[in-house]
């Protein structure tokens, strides 16, 4: 879309909060989420998952508006690894065909991984793609993230997948085995 003014883009979490939104309109904003998400990946989702990313992880829901529309979205969450590290997780990326080549994922990935990083202590980030996914691989790979497997028919339409990794510091590089198991309180875990 060449008239867009890329000033008038909103970044911002998907709001659960009933006490600001109807629960028809964050109902409405979920289904829209999806859509858009279900438009441009291969993999379905129920709304159960993106329920349980948005309950669980609100501020690393985020979406991208420019008006009263959802252009673009990210959807991550954190959890603790082996307990030895805290591992972040970005699940769905998607940004709308006429709103490509903006700098609207660069956008979202970057707010994600602050977040990620500087609020949950993230010790590595990692996600997964399809081999074919050109764009997305050369996305993540210019953040710095680095292929660490290839997995054989990983979605449902037969595709491979790699898995990339972001290491933030260096317990992301020790083995687990060899790790320090991480105190009680430094768990994260999913609630519901
Ligand atoms: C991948 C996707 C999210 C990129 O969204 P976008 O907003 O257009 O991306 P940006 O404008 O922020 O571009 C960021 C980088 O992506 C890469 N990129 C974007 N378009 C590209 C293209 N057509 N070919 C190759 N690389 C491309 C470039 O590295 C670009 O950075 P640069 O402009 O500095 O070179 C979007 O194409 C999309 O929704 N695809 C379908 C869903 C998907 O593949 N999701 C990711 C898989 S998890």
């Amino acid at each position: 879309m060449s008239n867009i003014d890329i000033n008038d883009i909103v970044y911002t979490p998907l709001s659960l909060d009933t006490s600001k939104h109807s629960k028809e309109s964050i109902n409405s904003t979920i289904l829209e989420l999806k859509s858009l998400i279900d438009k441009h990946l291969s993999e379905p989702y129920s709304i159960y998952v993106y329920r349980f990313f948005l309950n669980n992880w609100p501020e690393l829901c985020l979406i991208a508006k420019y008006g009263d529309e959802i252009i673009g979205c990210i959807i991550s969450k954190v959890e603790t690894h082996r307990n030895v590290r805290i591992r972040g997780y970005i699940g769905m990326l998607a940004v709308n065909e006429q709103y490509r080549g903006l700098g609207i994922a660069k956008k979202l990935i970057d707010l994600n991984l602050n977040s990620m990083i500087n609020t949950y202590k993230c010790d590595e980030i990692i996600l997964e793609t399809e081999v074919v996914n050109k764009t997305a691989l050369k996305l993540y790979e210019n953040f710095g993230f680095i292929r660490i497997k290839r997995l054989f028919r990983y979605y449902l339409n037969k595709h491979d997948a790699y898995r990339l990794i972001l290491p933030i510091n260096e317990k992301s590089t020790i083995r687990s085995t060899f790790s320090v198991i991480l105190n009680k309180e430094e768990l994260i875990e999913s609630k519901y």
